[in-house]
């Protein structure tokens, strides 16, 4: 075992959300998401059942035994909007909310802490056709729902997280048109960033009110490197850097947007809203995945795929391929370092207003069936780059990797596997991966050295 020692009570653990792995679209009052239309659309690439998902709505048990056999301390679930608010506003579904309280009774059993996440993407369809993330009603929608969840499981639920990657809704669902509700609105998205912001400071706020402690809010994080060496690449670069780091962290850790043209262009009384976006949070949590090498638009650019989509040539820089890397199935790069890179950059940039971090989601696609040798290559790497950030000085208390399970993988459907249990999706038989037998095997070596109880 080459994964360096972790400190004493470091909290290891699984990521999933609700959209990719419950299935059960329809079942028990849920309401539609913004995701299920989608689907219904077509929008899926391989076609795959999104109504079926992994089926974990019916079998969670299996999946928490799983989580068990693993050793995991941890569970990173969501929740899912429309189970419990079918409208987006309006009557609560109580056997929507009764299987929340069933899955964190079953994971407590388990001793293993469940830590959910209240948002993430699936917004209720209503809320999405009334403008959805465009509304500033839908942030005060999120936070009555969050008040909701949490009056029903503030008992038991000892970790929470708001809203999971505010900046890929912004830019695929609104910029770009990739994600739910399929918006190209390129910059004029910016507004459903702010409401985002906004609605994980009220959903704090509503969370603390219903008895909610140890809250958090999970950010995607890209190393930004800048391609070629000219003016043009650098400006590229650093609006890049702005629209997919800062203007999410910045609003979060400090009160503040960025940039003065950034927080112009967003709506409503900002200065008012940046003070409840910026309401003192518990913990901050890393989603890592790979760095992004941007530079100046070129006619070129136009056509690079990036995650299996193009960016349109009108924006203002151009994403580039990093050459000399290793590449995952969805043709990202494995840079390990990044994650060290990404952890000190947000420590030098934020100081004593970073509150101790979480990796809430790192981990790749690779179609490997069950000896998936490149995953457990790309999780040792990332482990043992997480390790000398935390010896650099930040402050991280715990890593979920990105998934317990395959899942449905968006657009790109059952197509991309993320898990370290292998989904059949015509059986929905579960299959644990080498990577599953490796996982675990370092969470019971870190605890026999001490790092965990
Ligand atoms: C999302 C996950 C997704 C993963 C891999 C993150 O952007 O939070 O839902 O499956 O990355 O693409």
């Amino acid at each position: 075992m080459t994964v360096p020692t972790f400190p004493p009570g470091f909290l290891w653990g699984a990521s999933a959300s609700a959209f990719q792995t419950e299935g059960a679209a329809d079942t028990d009052g849920k309401g539609p998401s913004g995701w299920d239309a989608f689907a219904a659309r077509g929008r899926i690439k391989d076609g795959a059942d999104t109504t079926r998902g992994t089926g974990f709505h019916e079998r969670y048990r299996e999946d928490v035994t799983l989580l068990a056999g693993l050793g995991a301390d941890a569970f990173r679930f969501s929740v899912s909007w429309p189970r419990v608010v079918p409208g987006g506003r309006g009557p609560v579904n109580a056997a929507g909310l009764d299987f929340y309280d069933r899955l964190v009774d079953e994971l407590c059993a388990h001793g293993i802490t469940p830590a959910p996440t209240l948002y993430h993407w699936d917004t209720p369809l209503p809320l999405d056709e009334a403008g959805g993330w465009l509304n500033r009603d839908t942030a005060y929608r999120f936070a009555e729902y969050a008040g909701i969840v949490a009056e029903r499981l503030a008992d038991r639920v000892p970790m929470w997280i708001t809203i999971n990657e505010p900046a890929e809704v912004t830019m695929l669902g609104y910029a770009l048109g990739e994600h739910a509700p399929g918006r190209t609105l390129l910059f004029d998205a910016l507004p459903a960033a702010h409401h985002q912001l906004l609605a994980h400071g009220l959903g704090v706020r509503a969370l603390r009110a219903a008895g909610a402690a140890n809250i958090g809010i999970a950010v995607s994080h890209t190393p930004v490197w800048t391609a070629g060496e000219s003016e043009e690449d650098r400006l590229g670069a650093g609006l890049y850097d702005t629209l997919t780091n800062w203007m999410f962290a910045d609003p979060v850790l400090t009160g503040r947007y960025p940039d003065e043209g950034v927080a112009a262009l967003m709506p409503g009384p900002v200065e008012d809203d940046l003070r409840t976006i910026s309401a003192p949070l518990d913990w901050y949590g890393v989603n890592y995945y790979s760095p992004t090498l941007v530079g100046a638009p070129r006619a070129a650019d136009a056509l690079d795929s990036f995650s299996g989509f193009t960016m349109p040539a009108e924006l203002p820089f151009g994403i580039r391929e990093i050459e000399g890397y290793e590449k995952t199935d969805f043709g990202w790069p494995v840079v390990p370092d990044g994650l060290r890179e990404t952890l000190v950059q947000l420590r030098d940039r934020y100081g004593d207003r970073l509150p101790p971090l979480y990796i809430t989601e790192n981990g790749c696609a690779v179609d490997e069936a069950v000896a998936d040798t490149r995953r457990i290559a790309f999780l040792e790497g990332h482990l043992g780059a997480l390790r000398e950030a935390i010896d650099e000085g930040v402050d991280v208390r715990g890593y979920f990797t990105w998934s317990l399970t395959d899942n449905i993988e968006w657009t790109e459907g059952a197509g991309k596997r993320f898990g370290l249990v292998h989904i059949d999706y015509e059986t929905l038989r579960r299959t644990p991966k080498e990577s599953y037998a490796w996982y675990r095997d370092v969470i019971r070596s870190q605890k026999a050295n001490g790092s965990a109880d």
